[in-house]
């Protein structure tokens, strides 16, 4: 793994919109796998804004969003599909129909989730997935104890997760329980993985993902046995690492 640590959150959102847009510039079909969160919306805007200046073309790009609450209309304001929408679907070229997010509702979330795989592989596979980091080491919805073997499925929330993301919701029994979620071997699949990471509550799960043991336990220690995996974190979040700054092979 390849570790950077920016001064701030702005550098490291700096860096991440680069290194999209090189990898979008130089194979414009690209499959991107994309998160949402708080961690993303900075490299979001730079794209939008990159797009903006006509630095960039998304219309022969394909996306893939890893996850969404189970529960949730997509116009619903706190759903992924909306907030990709505003940080990121409605201000680029990206075409309606190469974009796709998880949806499952009602009896046919098994069907959902097999789809959701099938559209990933005929699209090619995902060329660079971004994702963020849970304080538990979730990564997607993967929480702890998830196999590493699964696919796209629907978990069931931890009450910690639900409790981090109710700060977006008017209570915490508004957030949904369940999630459908790219599954560890979904993400491991991805030719490249770019993680970003911000702010000192993730240190210690930072810490974990880099040297700590390899297990379902902790989701993100997975990503130790990803050929190609490139982390990202702001210095706040890099704190327990052997650097402090500049980039460094793990
Ligand atoms: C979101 C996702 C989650 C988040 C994680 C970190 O699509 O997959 O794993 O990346 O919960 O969220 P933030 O960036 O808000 O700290």
């Amino acid at each position: 793994m390849i570790v950077e640590i920016l001064d701030t959150y702005e550098k490291m959102s700096d860096r991440a919109a680069e290194i999209l847009k090189e990898a979008v510039n130089s194979n414009p079909a690209i499959v991107l796998g994309l998160p949402t969160g708080s961690s993303p919306v900075g490299m979001y805007k730079r794209i939008c804004d990159d797009y903006q200046r006509g630095e960039l073309d998304l219309s022969q790009a394909t996306t893939f969003n890893l996850d969404e609450y189970i529960g949730l209309s997509p116009e619903h304001e706190q759903s992924y599909h909306h907030f990709m929408a505003t940080h990121l679907f409605d201000c680029v070229n990206l075409r309606a129909e190469n974009i796709h997010l998880p949806h499952a509702s009602g009896e046919e979330k098994k069907a959902a989730c097999e789809g959701y795989e099938q559209k990933i592989q005929k699209a090619g596979g995902i060329d660079l997935q971004i994702l963020g980091i849970g304080r538990n080491g979730h990564i997607g919805f993967n929480e702890p104890g998830n196999p590493f073997e699964s696919r796209t499925h629907v978990v069931k929330l931890h009450r910690e997760t639900r409790e981090v993301n109710a700060r977006f919701f008017d209570s915490l029994e508004e957030v949904p329980e369940y999630s459908m979620t790219m599954g560890i071997k979904t993400i491991m699949r991805s030719k490249r993985i770019l993680l970003l990471a911000t702010g000192e509550k993730k240190c210690e799960a930072i810490r974990k993902t880099l040297y700590g043991p390899i297990t379902p336990d902790f989701p993100a220690s997975v990503l130790q046995l990803h050929p190609d995996c490139r982390i990202l974190v702001d210095k706040a979040a890099g704190q327990l690492l052997e650097m402090n700054s500049g980039t460094m092979a793990v």
